[in-house]
């Protein structure tokens, strides 16, 4: 799709096939385990319901979200729970699926949120590891595409709640 201010970085296909190699890591790891997969709103939405369709196996799927960015495109450091988890995740197996790490601290947050209810388990999957802005150190276990720099929108991704609903992902040819 040709869009005015958009540059694409990722095709359809290149997210597909990403997704699908994602998926079978994520089948090695959780087979026999009836995990509990933990989407980030809003941005995770799309990357999730793909990626759960191509596991074939059993599991649980919750959402969680935190305080966005608003209008601002850099992280404001203070993050907040504005929706937890709903289901029992004490003794599970949780993944924490989530679009695009930047600094590293809202996953973090969530991270250390989730770790306080005991899980068996913890993980992070993320579709999109953005490398430049780093300041937390933080163990993805699951990647799909790193980026050096750069904002990402699109699949799921917004800039001010827009682009989202784009099939595939662009950087902001201007970065606000
Ligand atoms: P962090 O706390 O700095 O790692 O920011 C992570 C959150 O900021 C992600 O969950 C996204 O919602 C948002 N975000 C960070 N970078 C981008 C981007 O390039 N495009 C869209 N959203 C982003
Ligand atoms: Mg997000």
């Amino acid at each position: 799709m040709e869009l005015k201010g958009l540059k694409p970085l990722f095709s359809q296909k290149a997210i597909q096939e990403i997704t699908k190699r994602l998926a079978e890591e994520l089948i090695r790891e959780y087979r026999d385990k009836n995990p509990v997969f933990v989407g980030v709103l809003k941005g995770s939405f799309i990357f999730f319901a793909d990626l759960i369709r191509e596991l074939k196996l059993p599991l649980e799927i919750d959402f969680i979200r935190v305080a966005s960015y608003g209008r601002d495109t850099v992280s404001s450091g203070k993050v907040s729970i504005l929706k937890d988890v709903e289901l029992p995740i004490k003794g599970r197996h949780v993944l924490i699926v989530e679009d695009i790490v930047d600094t590293g601290i809202t996953l973090k947050v969530i991270y250390n949120h989730l770790k306080e209810k005991k899980p068996a388990s913890i993980k992070i999957c993320a579709l999109i590891d953005k490398r430049e802005r780093k300041k937390i150190e933080i163990d993805l276990d699951f990647v799909g595409f790193v980026v050096e720099k750069g904002f990402i929108v699109g699949y799921g991704l917004d800039y001010d709640e827009r682009y989202r609903y784009l099939p595939e992902i662009y950087t902001l040819e201007e970065a606000p």
